[in-house]
């Protein structure tokens, strides 16, 4: 049996794409990289955005056309979706065999294998070939209720999952070559079981032998502690990357959103952590076109874009999303002025990108090698820049390199080793 699996959304949903995968290579089952191939094929869903739902739709016709032509197909569709529409789903694309919401994501491999009449066979290699940095999620839900959020609807409660398993899984992750750990939650910053906090239980992941870096995401500026902020400058196992979602520099419109945070206590964050970790790149992410949002109120985060100098954004036009506060609030910010705003946000970051990028050439960085492919390198730096690195191999996989920067594209930087 081959599946194939599309992911759509957050690392969230990337980080439970691959434990389902895994599990089902447990099952026999092959991964695939082509939808023709496959025999099951797998929608991992998001509802972030109505753009997101819209993708999902899209890819769903192209699935029940192929399963037309070969009927013995599965389709099933997982995660945020699935939990919030799922019935509606099902009417739609009756081609649709499995629905598995993301409250019950869990069990998806155990109903994939019952819908496939796949047997446990724990003798099956578990193909999992590069496997240098892996995700592990340590909360789930979350309990915010950003006006403008549905993840507190479809993903339910806040729930920190035990520190003990963590460390566990952790470990046994780095027993089988894995360098880099991705800490996964909504607010990571919130979490706690018994007498762990964020920081002691990075402290605790820290001593793993073997383990190379930790990263972790999402921040959430209400939560973020002093305490974080000085773990990251000694802890030298933790990249000096933060993403710290903004979403607006406007005092008002970050409450109407439900932030609970002003722009100046954003600010005061960006200062303690640059002071804390010099080399620090701080991503964010931004909305335009909040209800109610005025030119002043976009222009506040303009300069404040322009100010701060992130090493990356995202920025999203706002849409209104079911159950949410926000969507009781007029959607009064016409189209055409969301995406001119959305283009300015992103033509300024770009520029900023370039000249940070720009700034580092001829610098040399200190990378992990995470991928190989046609004989280049994939790495990482400790800001979470991507570097493709020639002059390597196979065996450098795993390992720091100290790269010298030659050019610099705005994604992607290109070294040699030295
Ligand atoms: N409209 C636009 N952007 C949104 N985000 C979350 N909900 C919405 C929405 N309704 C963005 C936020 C969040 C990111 C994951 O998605 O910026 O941080
Ligand atoms: Fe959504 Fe806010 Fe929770 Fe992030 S913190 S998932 S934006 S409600």
């Amino acid at each position: 049996m081959n599946y194939f699996i599309e992911t759509i959304g957050c690392q969230m949903n990337m980080c439970e794409s691959d434990k389902l995968g895994l599990a089902l290579s447990t099952y026999g089952a092959s991964k695939v990289n082509i939808l023709q191939e496959a025999n099951i094929v797998i929608l991992n869903t998001c509802s972030v955005r109505a753009q997101s739902e819209q993708k999902a739709f899209s890819f769903l016709g192209r699935a029940e056309e192929f399963k037309q032509d070969n009927p013995n197909t599965k389709i099933v569709v997982i995660g945020c979706m699935a939990e919030r529409i799922g019935s509606k789903i099902k009417r739609r694309f009756k081609s649709v065999d499995l629905i598995v919401g993301s409250k019950d994501i869990d069990n998806a491999a155990l109903k994939i294998a019952d819908l496939c009449n796949l047997y446990d066979s724990s003798f099956n290699k578990i193909e999992d070939s590069q496997n240098i940095v892996r995700y592990v999620t340590i909360m789930r839900g979350c309990d915010n209720y950003c006006s403008y959020c549905v993840v507190p609807f479809v993903r339910g409660r806040e729930t920190s999952l035990n520190a003990l398993d963590i460390l566990k899984e952790s470990s046994l992750l780095v027993k089988n070559g894995v360098k880099e750990i991705m800490l996964l939650g909504q607010n990571v910053n919130s979490y706690r079981y018994k007498d762990f906090n964020f920081t002691s239980l990075v402290k605790n992941l820290a001593t793993i032998n073997g383990l190379e870096r930790i990263r972790f995401m999402t921040n959430h500026p209400k939560d973020l502690s002093d305490e974080l902020i000085e773990m990251m400058a000694t802890e030298s196992k933790v990249c000096s990357h933060i993403h710290l979602p903004m979403q607006s520099a406007s005092n008002k419109i970050l409450k109407a959103m439900n932030r609970k945070y002003s722009y100046e206590h954003y600010i005061d964050l960006v200062k303690k952590l640059r002071i804390a970790v010099p080399d620090i790149s701080i991503t964010t992410d931004i909305i335009v076109g909040f209800p109610g949002e005025t030119k002043e109120d976009f222009e506040e985060t303009f300069k404040a874009v322009k100010e701060i100098r992130f090493g990356g954004l995202y920025v999203f036009r706002y849409s209104p999303r079911p159950n949410t506060k926000a969507a009781n609030m007029p959607d009064n910010v016409p189209l055409e002025e969301k995406k001119r705003r959305h283009r300015l946000i992103l033509e300024e970051s770009n520029k900023i990108s370039i000249e940070i990028v720009a700034s580092m050439v001829g610098s040399v960085q200190q990378v992990l090698a995470e991928k190989i492919e046609n004989g280049v390198i994939e790495a990482r730096t400790r800001g979470g820049r991507k570097v493709f690195v020639k002059g390597s191999s196979e065996k450098d996989l795993g390992r720091h390199l100290n790269v010298s920067i030659k050019e610099a594209k705005i994604n992607s930087l290109f070294g040699n080793i030295i």
